[in-house]
């Protein structure tokens, strides 16, 4: 009997380390999902909506949102090169220009044509835009 005291007190000891280990175990690439649940979510869900509303939300926010608007909110990714409100930098001053010729301009490099001599520059900010984004930054440019 005695000689089964230290393999117990073992095991127990490795239940409450796994124990301890386990509850505090933080998967940063997945959202925790224990942390918040049964009241906490109903508070949570009272306050915010639950996760589909607020994709809800935000789907009609953007149906909503006006090319000008959408395209404000995608042209953070040329604020670097083309200033923030548009009067150049590393890139050409795009203030002044109408959405006609943003729009053949993008399609161009999107197309990976070679519009000047360093267009290069612009392929990869231009291959993920869809036409919608390109209509979308046109109008906002537009406005600037
Ligand atoms: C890494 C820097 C960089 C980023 C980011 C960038 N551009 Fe450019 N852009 C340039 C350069 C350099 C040129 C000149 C290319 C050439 O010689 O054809 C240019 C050219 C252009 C032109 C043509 C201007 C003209 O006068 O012919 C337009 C329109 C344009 N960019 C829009 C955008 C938009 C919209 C974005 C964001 C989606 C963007 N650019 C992101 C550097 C950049």
């Amino acid at each position: 009997m005695k000689n089964l005291v230290l393999p117990v007190l073992a095991l127990v000891f490795a239940v409450v380390i796994f124990d301890i280990a386990y509850s505090e175990l933080d998967i940063k690439s997945r959202p925790s999902v224990h942390t918040c649940s049964g009241e906490c979510y109903q508070d949570y869900v009272a306050a915010n909506g639950t996760i589909v509303d607020q994709q809800r939300a935000a789907a009609e926010a953007a149906a909503l949102a006006s090319p000008a608007e959408l395209g404000r909110q995608a042209y953070a990714s040329c604020q670097a090169c083309h200033g923030a409100g548009g009067e150049g930098g590393i890139g050409p001053q795009l203030q002044g220009r109408d959405a006609a010729f943003i729009t053949q301009a993008l399609t161009a490099y999107k197309n990976g044509e070679t519009r000047g001599a360093r267009s290069n520059i612009m392929w990869p900010s231009a291959e993920s835009l869809s036409a919608r984004d390109i209509e979308n930054l046109a109008a906002f440019v537009e406005t600037l």
